[in-house]
């Protein structure tokens, strides 16, 4: 039941929270309007193919971390939103960027971009979100902008490293975990800091912000995996199995593979094969089983355990922050991310 709430509804589901949930839903509503202004082209075709995603909708939960963590400065002024805004115009980008590597078809429950306009326009328009995103920042200066490229340059490495693959003597789990926080915790690292450093919040509390993001950002990839093998399209907008399918390996699978019982070495092996199956041409539904059985495999209870550590880790760097609404709803957003079902 927990899981079905909407993430706002769990992170103020205190009493102490009321207030602060009308002040972040202020917020937020102002990133929407400075989303819709700024996706805005005077060109057509980049007009539509740019506000596309951004009107299927999404979770923005990025904006909302630093909407609540500008509350430890001065509260959220127009820095703050147009932070927020370029860092869910940088996580837009890569959406229609990894849409693409990841062969998805669906995305916020619409067909994805490059199956409406191709390949080229898709990457085109992750591109130019980008380029939006690094105008935004440059009205705010020289940290702004370094800010914005040191972050989008870990989500590429972290896309790049994914798709490469552990090299010889890497530690796969290790590997990919490094891979998780470059690609998803880098930027919700930096949408928490962000919330501080543009209320001019006091500098104590940049690098504990930071960590706790890139805990919790680990944290909700890792439950991303988990609801790839268990989505309901409906309440996600996603398919099931669409990473693993295409050869994305996840977390459950990392750690099935780990395994050294009989049953869970087949079901590797099965699935191993699926997916070159699947490369080759065959119908993707072949996996649709051995997927069911990694659902219910102790290798993704792991996944959820994993996760689990990861939020609690983020739930101990907000040991600077004073006890109060605020950080009980950091709190609350650690222990959601990790508790997920969409
Ligand atoms: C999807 O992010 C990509 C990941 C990094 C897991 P979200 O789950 O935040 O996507 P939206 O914005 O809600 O669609
Ligand atoms: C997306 O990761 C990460 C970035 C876009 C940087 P995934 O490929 O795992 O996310 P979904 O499942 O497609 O949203
Ligand atoms: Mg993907
Ligand atoms: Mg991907």
């Amino acid at each position: 039941m927990a899981g079905k709430l909407g993430l706002s509804d769990r992170v103020f589901a205190g009493v102490r929270s009321r207030k602060l949930l009308a002040t972040v839903e202020a917020g937020l509503d102002r990133v929407e309007e400075s989303l819709a202004r700024e996706l805005r082209s005077a060109d057509a075709l980049a007009d539509a193919t740019s506000r596309y995603l951004y009107e299927a909708g999404g979770k923005r939960v990025r904006p909302m971390l630093a909407m609540l963590t500008a509350q430890l400065g001065e509260g959220i002024g127009d820095d703050v939103v147009d932070a927020a805004t370029a860092l869910e115009m940088t996580h837009l980008g890569s959406l229609y960027h990894d849409d693409v590597m990841d062969g998805a078809d669906v995305r916020r429950g619409v067909p994805s971009a490059q199956t409406v306009w191709g390949n080229n326009v898709a990457i085109l328009t992750g591109d130019l979100l980008f380029s939006r995103a690094s105008q935004i920042m440059a009205r705010h200066g020289e940290r702004a902008i370094r800010l914005q490229a040191d972050t989008f340059e870990r989500l590429v490495l972290g896309q790049m490293h994914e798709t490469v693959g552990p090299q010889p003597g890497d530690d796969p789990v290790a590997f990919y975990l490094h891979v998780l926080s470059d690609k998803t915790g880098s930027l919700i690292a930096t949408a928490a800091e962000a919330g501080v450093i543009f209320s001019r919040g006091p500098q104590e509390y940049e690098t504990p912000m930071r960590v706790f993001g890139e805990k919790a950002g680990v944290a909700f990839q890792l439950l991303d995996d988990v609801i790839d093998l268990s989505a309901d399209p409906d309440e996600t907008g996603k398919v099931p199995g669409t990473d693993l399918r295409a050869g994305v390996p996840t977390m459950p699978y990392l750690l099935l593979g780990q395994r050294t019982d009989a049953a869970s070495v087949d079901l590797h092996a099965r699935i191993e094969q699926g997916v070159e199956a699947i490369a080759d041409g065959a119908d993707p539904e072949i996996l649709d089983e051995p997927l069911a059985l990694l659902r219910a495999h102790e290798a993704t209870d792991a996944t959820l355990d994993l996760a689990h550590q990861w939020s609690n880790e983020a739930i101990d760097a907000l040991g600077p922050v004073p006890d109060g609404a605020v950080r009980e709803a950091l709190t609350r957003f650690a222990q959601a991310v990790a508790d997920r079902s969409s």
